[in-house]
C-alpha cells in the first residue's frame, strides 16, 4: 500500500476525548444497562475502546448494512447484511458509528431500531463530517468533528485495508 497518511488525530487525543464521552455516558446511564449497537466493521475499534471506560452493564451488538452508490458517496438504498441478535424493546440502546458523513446509513439505522421500540435510544459517532450532510441526523454523543477529508485508521478503513492504525489519519489520494 503506497497511501500517504497524515495523522489527524493522535492516540492520546483519542484516549482523552473518549473518557470525555464515556463520564457523559456514565451520568447519563448511570446504574442502567446499556446495549452498544456497533456498526460494522468501522465502529468496532472504537466501540471495544469507549466500552472499557463504561460503568454501566454493558452489552454488545452489531449490526452490518451496505448501501449502494459507487465507493465514495453511499447512495439512499440500505440493505442490512446482519441484524441484531437480541430484542431491544425496552432496553436502553447506543448506536455507534465510526464516522457521519451524508447520513444515510445513520439515518436509516436509527429508524429501523427505532421501529423496534427501545426505552431509549442515543446515537454516539467518533467523526463528525458536518460539510457532508445530505439527511439531518441528531447526535447525542460526538468525538471531533472534521473537515471534508477522507479519513483512516482507528477502524475506518480505504478499500478495506488500514483498520489497524492506532490513530485518526488522512489519506492523500
Ligand atoms: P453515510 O453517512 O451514510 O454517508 O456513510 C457513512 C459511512 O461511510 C461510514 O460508516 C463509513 O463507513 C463511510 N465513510 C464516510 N466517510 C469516510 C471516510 O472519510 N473514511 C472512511 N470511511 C468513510
Ligand atoms: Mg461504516
Amino acid at each position: 500500500m503506497s497511501e500517504e497518511i497524515k495523522v489527524l488525530i493522535n492516540e492520546k487525543e483519542l484516549d482523552e476525548r473518549l473518557t470525555e464521552i464515556a463520564n457523559q455516558i456514565n451520568k447519563d446511564f448511570a446504574s442502567k444497562e446499556i446495549i452498544l449497537v456497533g456498526v460494522l466493521k468501522g465502529a468496532v475499534t472504537f466501540m471495544v475502546d469507549l466500552a472499557k471506560k463504561l460503568e454501566p452493564t454493558i452489552q454488545f451488538e452489531f449490526m452490518d448494512v451496505s448501501s449502494y452508490g459507487n465507493e465514495t458517496i453511499s447512495s439512499g438504498k440500505i440493505t442490512i447484511n446482519k441484524d441484531l441478535e437480541v430484542d431491544i424493546e425496552g432496553k436502553n440502546v447506543i448506536l455507534v458509528e465510526d464516522i457521519i458523513d451524508t447520513g444515510r446509513t445513520l439515518s436509516y439505522l436509527l429508524d429501523y431500531l427505532r421501529s423496534k421500540n427501545p426505552a431509549n435510544l442515543k446515537l454516539c459517532a467518533l467523526l463528525d463530517k458536518p460539510s457532508r450532510r445530505v439527511v439531518d441526523v441528531e447526535v447525542d454523543y460526538i468525538g471531533f468533528t472534521i473537515p471534508d477529508t477522507f479519513i483512516v485508521g482507528y477502524g475506518l478503513d480505504y478499500k478495506q485495508n488500514y483498520r489497524n492504525i492506532p490513530y485518526v489519519g488522512e489519506v492523500k489520494l
